[in-house]
């Protein structure tokens, strides 16, 4: 089955599943930047502007997935923040089409025609209307039924020790938390094309063991409601979550609208757009999950054409499920940091992610 079958007729992604801080730290973003990034949830891109950069290129090839960034911009640029996390679903509205239509005037027509037709995503909130947020929804609405008074339990503790306390000896050892586990592999394994680097991993691949030693390491290195990733993983929503993604901090949403211009949306495959790019264009690379869905030539390609297009001095950051190391033709110009990669990995809050993190050598 080809693993893009239906992945670009779907919204995949809709709330955002990296940890911005890790591209934060591995990209150092200064004024004068260009950035590119993948557009996905758009989530990216947003958490991108807030380091307050010229300019950001957000590209992907599913035209949907620009439409969301582009839905997120309009309501940016005319909602305050209060209506804006009502408009996303975030907070309860009955008048969610009422905001709407004070922002289409911002959409281009093939938005406004997509947004149109599925006005019913709209109405529901489109923060979470993602294939991948769905599943979210699905499987912790299981592991709610599974686990009961113990998940509002793993929301309640104000330290660490407290939770992995409780996390060994009640959580880990309870019968039902191990029959979860035991279905993660159908719950996550259902739908693939949430995540076509699940294909890489291979039908025998021990997704109990990668899923158990995820959520230990969740548990143990953070308290719960802290992680708005983990959080929307076990609780489907970040409704019990006290530390928000930059992009929708109330703090940061000035520096959204100020900056909203920034964002430039391309639909195009990456390796065609990073081929025509000009040489010494782009400052800075953010491209999550990119490198899990190359064939070997496009993967090649992929650092030729950045390593050409890059200013001397580029930096980029790679996220990867599947770890594929960079090709030794390429290892000269691409100067890793392997001590803050190690860092950001321990310490990044989607859990699952491999991180390099590279200067740019012309
Ligand atoms: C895993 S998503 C990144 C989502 C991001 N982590 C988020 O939370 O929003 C990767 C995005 O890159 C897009 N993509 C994958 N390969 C691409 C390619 N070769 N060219 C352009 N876009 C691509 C996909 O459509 C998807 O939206």
């Amino acid at each position: 089955m080809n693993r893009f079958s239906d992945y670009k007729k779907n919204l995949n992604y809709s709330t955002c599943n990296e940890d911005s801080l890790t591209e934060k730290k591995a990209l150092d973003v200064t004024k004068s930047d260009i950035i590119l990034c993948l557009t996905g949830s758009g989530g990216p891109a947003l958490n991108l502007l807030i380091e307050n950069p010229k300019k950001i290129i957000a590209i992907d090839f599913n035209s949907i997935q620009n439409w969301l960034l582009e839905l997120k911009i309009a309501a940016i640029k005319n909602l305050e923040y209060d209506e804006f996390c009502k408009f996303l679903g975030f907070k309860e509205c009955k008048n969610r089409l009422e905001l709407y239509d004070k922002i289409t005037d911002d959409l281009s027509d093939y938005s406004f025609k997509y947004w149109e037709k599925h006005k019913r995503d709209i109405k529901k909130g489109i923060l979470y209307q993602g294939q991948l947020e769905k599943v979210y929804k699905f499987s912790s609405n299981i592991l709610k039924f599974n686990m009961g008074e113990k998940l509002d339990k793993m929301f309640s503790f104000n330290n660490l020790e407290d939770q992995i306390k409780f996390y060994e000896t009640e959580w880990k050892t309870d019968p039902n938390w191990k029959e979860y586990l035991k279905h993660s592999y159908s719950i996550y394994f259902s739908n693939k094309d949430i995540e076509p680097a699940y294909y890489d991993l291979g039908e025998d691949y021990d997704f109990e063991n990668f899923c158990s030693k995820l959520i230990d390491k969740g548990f143990k290195t953070r308290l719960v409601r802290e992680n708005h990733l983990l959080s929307l993983g076990i609780d489907g929503s970040y409704d019990r979550v006290s530390i928000l993604p930059l992009w929708l901090q109330r703090n940061n949403y000035h520096i959204l609208k100020e900056n909203i211009h920034k964002i430039n949306i391309i639909t195009e495959n990456v390796i065609s757009y990073l081929k025509n790019s000009p040489m010494n264009s782009i400052d800075k690379f953010a491209v999550s999950n990119l490198t899990d869905y190359l064939n070997e030539e496009d993967y090649k390609n992929f650092y030729r054409y950045i390593i050409n297009c890059s200013r001397p001095n580029g930096k980029i950051c790679i996220r990867s499920i599947v770890q594929r190391p960079i090709l030794s033709d390429f290892t000269k110009n691409i100067i890793r940091n392997e001590e803050l990669e190690k860092e950001l990995e321990n310490n990044d809050l989607a859990l699952e992610y491999k991180i390099i993190v590279g200067k740019i050598i012309k």
